[in-house]
This record gives C-alpha cells, sequence and structure tokens, in this order.
C-alpha cells in the first residue's frame, strides 16, 4: 500500500500538478440490491447495510485530509422505484439524521445538502434543514448529502432563476451559471467514485464533474471498505490531470 510521501512523490515524478490527495471525492454508492440479492435476501437489506457502511467511509476519508464529501443518497429518478423501497429509502435517511448529526457534528464536520426538499414531508424537511443550520459553521470536513438530487434538475433550477433574474444575455457566464447551483461554493469533485461496476454519471453533478477523475469499481457499496477507498485514491494520484490542455 502506498503511504501518504510515496503518494506525494509518485505525483511529482510524472509532473502532475495536482495534490495526491482529492480535496473533494463524490460516491455513486451503487450495488446495495446487488448485494441483497447475492445473499437472497431484500433490497432493502442492502440498503441497511449500505448506509451502516457510510460512517467508516466519511471517517475513512476525512483522516486522509479529503475535505469534502458528496454522496449520491437518493436522486430524482429514484421516486420511480416500487413505492415501499422508497419509503423505506427515506426512513433510513431519517434515521442517520438522527443518530448521526450529533456526532458528525461533535466532530466539526459540515452537514449540507444538495437537491431540493420538494416532495418531502414537512417533518422531514425541518430534520433535513435542522441538521444543515446546527452544523453550518463548522470548520472541518463538509459532508454533502445529494437527496432527492439530480444533475439536469439541478441546471434548469440554475437557468430558471437566471431568467427570472432578467440578467442581460452578454452576462450569462460559466461563473453565473455556478453561483446559481444549489452549492455554488463547493469545488467540482477531484474524484468521483461508483462502486457496483457500472460506468456510468447517473445524472449525479453534471455540471461539476466536467473534469473529475473517474473511478469505477466491482465493489458493491456495502463492502467498499477503507482499504478499497485507499485504491481509488492511488489510481488518482496516478492520474495526470490536464483539463483539456496539453501538459
Ligand atoms: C444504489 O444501490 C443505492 C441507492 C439508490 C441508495 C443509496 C443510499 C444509501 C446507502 C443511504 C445513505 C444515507 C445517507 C444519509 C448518505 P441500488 O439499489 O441501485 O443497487 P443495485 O444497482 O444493486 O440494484
Amino acid at each position: 500500500m502506498l503511504t501518504q510521501k510515496k503518494l506525494q512523490a509518485q505525483v511529482v515524478q510524472v509532473g502532475v500538478d495536482h495534490g495526491a490527495i482529492p480535496d473533494h471525492v463524490a460516491i455513486i454508492m451503487d450495488g446495495n440490491g446487488r448485494w441483497a440479492s447475492a445473499r437472497s435476501r431484500p433490497r432493502t437489506e442492502g440498503h441497511r447495510a449500505g448506509t451502516g457502511n457510510v460512517r467508516r467511509i466519511v471517517q475513512h476519508l476525512a483522516r486522509k485530509g479529503v475535505k469534502h464529501v458528496t454522496l449520491f443518497a437518493f436522486s430524482t429518478e429514484n421516486w420511480e422505484r416500487p413505492a415501499e423501497e422508497v419509503s423505506f429509502l427515506m426512513e433510513l435517511v431519517r434515521e442517520v439524521i438522527k443518530t448521526e448529526v450529533a456526532e458528525l457534528h461533535r466532530q466539526g464536520i459540515r452537514v449540507r445538502h444538495l437537491g431540493t426538499l420538494d416532495r418531502l414531508d414537512p417533518g422531514f424537511r425541518q430534520e433535513i434543514e435542522n441538521a444543515v443550520a446546527l452544523t453550518a459553521l463548522n470548520q472541518g470536513m463538509t459532508l454533502n448529502v445529494a437527496f432527492n438530487y439530480g444533475g439536469r434538475d439541478e441546471i434548469v433550477r440554475a437557468v430558471r432563476r437566471i431568467v427570472e433574474s432578467r440578467v442581460p444575455v452578454e452576462d450569462v457566464d460559466e461563473a453565473l451559471v455556478r453561483r446559481h447551483l444549489f452549492c455554488p461554493e463547493l469545488p467540482d469533485p477531484d474524484l468521483m467514485i461508483r462502486t457496483g461496476g457500472e460506468f456510468r454519471i447517473s445524472n449525479f453533478l453534471l455540471f461539476q464533474s466536467a473534469y473529475s477523475e473517474f473511478y469505477s469499481t466491482e465493489t458493491n457499496w456495502p463492502d467498499f471498505g477503507p482499504e478499497d477507498v485507499d485504491r481509488a485514491l492511488e489510481a488518482y494520484a496516478r492520474r495526470q490531470r490536464r483539463f483539456g490542455k496539453v501538459i
């Protein structure tokens, strides 16, 4: 396994000018259903196991020095899943908020929500707003939970607000669009990890992932452990980021 020092050295060696440790890691936590099916268990058990995995991975990333983590917890398309699974996922996230937020706050982690509160029941909305407000001034890692989130939906909402503001057409640029995203101050993800073996973005952070390094692993989310995180970070450190330029 590569130590942090070796990672730094490797990066210098290949002349890559990005830090060995990404500032922002975004994760598509896929494969919960398959994890459960492989054990002849209902899909909901996979989601429970996946939820149990969130804490150890977030803590591991924080220990590694990652400053921002964004987790794709529920997409705008996930509403199309069977009603029973949707309500299970809602309850699970509510449970996580109840059981984890105080500890996250104690650790100085700032929790943010990406997405909208549309379609959520008022009590749940309030719980999300309270978690965000409680941790808003924390100076540690930011944990962004993409919940009821869609990348296209985010862009459409940004465009609507820009049009409403009657800004002159020549003032519309990338910076303006960015200022209308859910979390404008969040830096773009350096590394996007997808578990469960697929190679798709699935409507996650479409605007922000333009130059993210993509890493896909066969491992299903509930089995994705700290050593898998390290493998992803090692792969990231070997990438040469060019951002469309010739280096
Ligand atoms: C994808 O697996 C996973 C989801 C749609 C839900 C992920 C949500 C959690 C793990 C809860 C996390 C909670 C917080 C607060 C961050 P899948 O069902 O698509 O799996 P499959 O592709 O094997 O069917």
